[in-house]
């Protein structure tokens, strides 16, 4: 695959939580992502205006993944959707919400974007897996069938991305191929991580192997020792 392509299937995880650590990332890498996500954290200190802002002056060409993993009632998401509009024509392309808000939060959040950007909706957290899963999950179902269930429910209602991780990625395809997926957790491939937090994860081209969709990509490229490298590395 050509490093263009294989650009644009490639979110970088902007899970910084300052702007000079922002400016000083994105000044490093090179070529410049074509797609970049922007955590929680970044938002929270910077606030949403200003972190718009700093995309257009440092990757103007990005399309923006907000990942805020909205996740509440029906109409407190779709207000929130609505309240997000604004930064569309900042580049703002993917919303996260949680899968398991619900089918009227889904069709209500999705009818709130107007068209204006996609929502990508979680499954399971990549991070989930044996008792940390069941606690939340229960033990009727495993991951991957829980993920399947939820790709229909996010399927039946009209959303078109979800992120899922890399081991469904296969069975998703055969039940729901409509379905563009997400899969963070992406690890190994001369890629690691300290004290990793990830559980069922992936190799980069693993994952884009089985996936037709895109990839998250955070600590194995900006914690690296040089992320212009290890994000380089990814591209060959
Ligand atoms: O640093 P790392 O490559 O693990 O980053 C993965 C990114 O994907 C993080 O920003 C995390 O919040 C996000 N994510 C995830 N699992 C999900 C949904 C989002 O790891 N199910």
């Amino acid at each position: 695959m050509k490093e263009t392509a294989l650009r644009e299937r490639i979110f970088v995880a902007l899970d910084l939580a300052n702007e000079q650590a922002l400016r000083d990332l994105l000044s490093q890498l090179d070529p410049k992502p074509l797609k970049v996500k922007i955590g929680y954290q970044l938002v929270y200190a910077l606030g949403l205006a200003r972190v718009f802002a700093l995309l257009a002056e440092l990757v103007p060409e990005a399309q923006v993944f907000l990942d805020l993993k909205l996740h509440d009632i029906p109409n407190t998401m779709a207000e929130g959707v609505q309240a997000l509009k604004q930064y569309h024509q900042l580049g703002l392309k993917y919303l996260s919400v949680h899968a398991s808000a619900g089918r009227e939060a889904l069709l209500r959040s999705q009818d709130a974007t107007g068209g204006l950007f996609d929502l990508a909706a979680v499954s399971v957290l990549t991070s989930l897996e044996g008792s940390e899963y069941t606690a939340v999950f229960g033990s009727e179902s495993s991951p991957e069938e829980k993920v399947l269930a939820l790709a229909a429910l996010v399927s039946s209602c009209g959303i078109g991305h979800l992120v899922c991780s890399g081991q469904e990625l296969g069975r998703l395809r055969l039940a729901c191929p409509s379905l563009v997926p997400i899969t963070p957790g992406i690890r190994g491939g001369g890629v690691a991580v300290l004290g990793d937090d990830q559980r069922r994860s992936y190799t980069p081209r693993e994952a884009l192997g089985l996936s037709g969709g895109y990839l998250v990509i955070g600590r194995p490229i900006y914690g690296a020792a040089d992320p212009c490298v290890a994000w380089r590395d990814l591209l060959v």
